[in-house]
């Protein structure tokens, strides 16, 4: 895949405020994806395609079945991923991930959709993860709030990031999840389903 087109997609996605994974999280994802011999991969949230189009990166054989919600960036994401000639290898779907139906198993599960949700979506693929399989969650320390709430100035934001606490906290102590924080970009939580 040509370096200046995925450059390229960064770019724009940056200039138009899309969220994408930052630099370091995304260098994490890379390399495990690479270490656990990960080949199948459910996204929530594909924004303009750039981390599905990342992941791919790391082996041919790789698949991505990515949700994204928003209809604009489901289509920048479809040309993105035409543009890397990847339609062969990841499927966009737009719709929300807080109904929509996903049939089969996958090796990881990357949950990078809307935060507040998360347990929800959690318990809603969990059915999609094969034995050994991972979660990776994105954006767990949210801007640092998570771990220093204390400058927060609206209820609803203190309210989202309880959420986000309270969720990994419960995930954490789930004896079905072996979990490992990863101190890096946003942070990332891996939790392990147990075979
Ligand atoms: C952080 S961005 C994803 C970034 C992308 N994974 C990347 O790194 O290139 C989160 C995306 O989730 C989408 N989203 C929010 N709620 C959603 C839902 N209920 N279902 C599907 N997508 C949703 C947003 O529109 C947004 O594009």
């Amino acid at each position: 895949m040509e370096t200046n087109i995925l450059e390229k997609i960064k770019q724009k996605a940056l200039e138009d405020s899309v969220p994408i994974i930052e630099d370091d999280g995304l260098d994490f994802m890379l390399q495990f994806i690479e270490n656990e011999h990960i080949k199948s991969i459910l996204e929530i949230g594909t924004a303009v395609g750039y981390s599905s189009i990342c992941f791919c990166g790391v082996d041919d054989e790789i698949t991505v079945y990515s949700i994204e919600k928003d209809e604009e960036r489901y289509c920048q994401a479809v040309k993105n991923i035409a543009d890397c000639e990847l339609s062969d290898r990841i499927t966009v779907v737009n719709a929300d991930a807080r109904t929509c139906k996903v049939e089969g198993k996958f090796d990881l599960i990357f949950l990078d959709g809307p935060k507040a949700h998360n347990a929800e979506l959690l318990a809603r693929y969990e059915k999609n993860l094969n034995d050994n399989g991972y979660f990776a969650i994105d954006d767990v320390y949210f801007h640092g709030y998570v771990d220093n709430p204390g400058p927060i100035r609206t209820k609803r934001m203190r309210a989202l990031v309880r959420k986000l606490t309270e969720f990994q906290n419960d995930l954490m102590n789930d004896p079905r999840y072996e979990c490992t924080y990863i101190r890096t970009g946003d942070g990332i939580l891996i939790a392990r389903k147990r075979g």
